[in-house]
């Protein structure tokens, strides 16, 4: 008696199509929503080559699939069982078949081959010789980004000029991470004691933010080692990397007492580009103070309007329940105190710098010149503001996991070193430290 296996019954086989149906009915409204950090988005030289790249090897494999499968069915349907009909002749050898099923795949290989071996060459080629150079580091858990050619050393946050070629240095200051702006380019590794480059030329003609990330597996917080890339104009971006280049208007507030108000109209605007001598002091006036810190650029592109940011790159991590703080403090801090408390008390200058301010010289932490500017805190984790930056403050390694920057408020514990902190700045006077960092612009 012929053996017959049913594989499925009829009300399988419908609850099979259905799940199928949904299925794909949920892939396609998935390809149709906005992905603004999807890295089919034509926005570098880069992701441009990649596109090309993978149309034809999305064409040629749609080809294949669809001829292969396609004798397939016919196969099945042609020669399925059927009652009282003979098995069909096995065939054995075939010269012809033989031949055909060798070159073609040979000419589909050379057909992808071609193309993708002139893209590795183009994109592991060396940047032109005019590029903007940035030199990428990864630190446990957060970006540093030098730009030599303009003496800029910032963290978390990426400026990159339109139309100008970039080429990125990277390289690691501890484990193995990866530099990744999926709407701009593809990722690569920063790998220990070894440099490796990626270049490529922003074109977009808008200006917009875009989310980058780490993208190697790197320890505790690698999913918080996060950063912001921000596209602006030519312009723009010269008129950036000289605000950075300078010390904060606000650097060396510390020790300058505020002129009494009254005694010094403020120049008229203009005055200052003016070649002419000042005006004359009234001879009232007592002896100056000495002269404060080179003023910045005054006017121009100094940081991305964070009202322009995209939904998708401003932060919603929440905070920790159990971290409370005083936010009535905020907005009356002193800033004079917050720079003294810095180098003393907080212990700050050990590890992050700000230029203008001589005593805040470290260099393992993210350097803080200019981090009133930046959209973000802990490498995109969190949003610059007061109320986040004072929660950082008083207990860092309760909102990140893992990270080197102590527990510094009075009675917090610090999970990371597993021990009550040792530091006691009070609510207080983390209020100040924060009034300071804010004229950090
Ligand atoms: Cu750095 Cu993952």
């Amino acid at each position: 008696m012929p053996f017959h296996l049913r594989l499925r019954r009829p009300g399988t086989r419908k609850a099979g199509a259905a799940a199928l149906t949904v299925g794909l009915a949920l892939l396609l409204a998935a390809c149709g929503q906005n992905h603004p950090d999807s890295i089919f988005h034509q926005r570098t030289d880069f992701n441009r080559d990649v596109d090309y790249l993978f149309k034809i090897l999305i064409w040629a494999g749609t080809a294949v699939f669809i001829f292969v499968e396609g004798i397939l069915v016919w196969t099945l349907v042609k020669y399925r069982h059927r009652p009282g009909r003979p098995e069909p002749e096995h065939v054995h050898g075939n010269t012809t078949l033989e031949i055909m099923w060798t070159v073609i795949p040979l000419f589909i290989l050379i057909l992808i081959g071609i193309p993708t071996v002139k893209t590795i060459f183009k994109t592991q080629a060396k940047a032109r010789g005019d590029a903007l150079q940035v030199e990428v580091i990864g630190h446990q858990w957060w970006w540093e980004f030098r730009y030599p050619q303009y003496n800029v050393v910032t963290a978390n946050e990426l400026y990159l000029p339109l139309g100008r070629t970039v080429n990125f240095t990277l390289r690691t200051q501890d484990v193995i991470h990866s530099f990744w702006v999926p709407a701009l380019a593809g990722k690569r590794d920063l790998v220990s004691n070894h440099t490796n480059y990626l270049w490529y030329t922003p074109d977009s003609t808008t200006a917009s933010a875009f989310n980058g990330a780490c993208v190697e597996y790197c320890g505790a917080s690698h999913a918080n080692m996060r950063f912001k890339t921000f596209t602006v104009s030519l312009a723009d971006f010269e008129s950036w990397a000289a605000h950075q280049a300078e010390a904060a208007v606000g650097a060396a507030v510390a020790p300058q007492p505020a002129p009494p108000t009254g005694t010094q109209p403020a120049p008229p605007a203009g005055a200052q580009a003016s070649p002419s001598k000042p005006p004359a002091a009234p001879a009232t006036q007592v002896a100056q103070a000495p002269a404060p810190v080179t003023p910045v650029v005054q006017a121009g592109f100094v940081a991305f309007p964070r009202e322009q940011m995209p939904p998708h790159t401003v932060p919603q991590t929440p905070l920790p329940a159990n971290l409370a703080f005083d936010d009535n403090l905020l907005g009356k801090g002193d800033a004079s105190n917050g720079a003294k408390l810095m180098v003393s008390q907080g212990g700050c200058l050990g590890c992050h710098g700000i230029k203008g301010n001589p005593m805040m010289v470290g260099v393992i932490g993210p350097n803080l010149t200019h981090i009133a500017t930046r959209t973000t805190i802990a490498a995109g984790l969190f949003p610059n503001d007061p109320r986040h930056l004072a929660r950082w403050i008083k207990n860092a390694p309760e909102m990140k996991p893992g990270v080197a920057m102590p527990t510094l408020g009075a009675g917090e514990y610090d999970p990371v070193r597993k021990m009550k902190s040792p530091m006691n700045l009070t609510d207080q006077q983390i209020a100040d430290i924060v009034a300071y960092l804010q004229t950090l612009k």
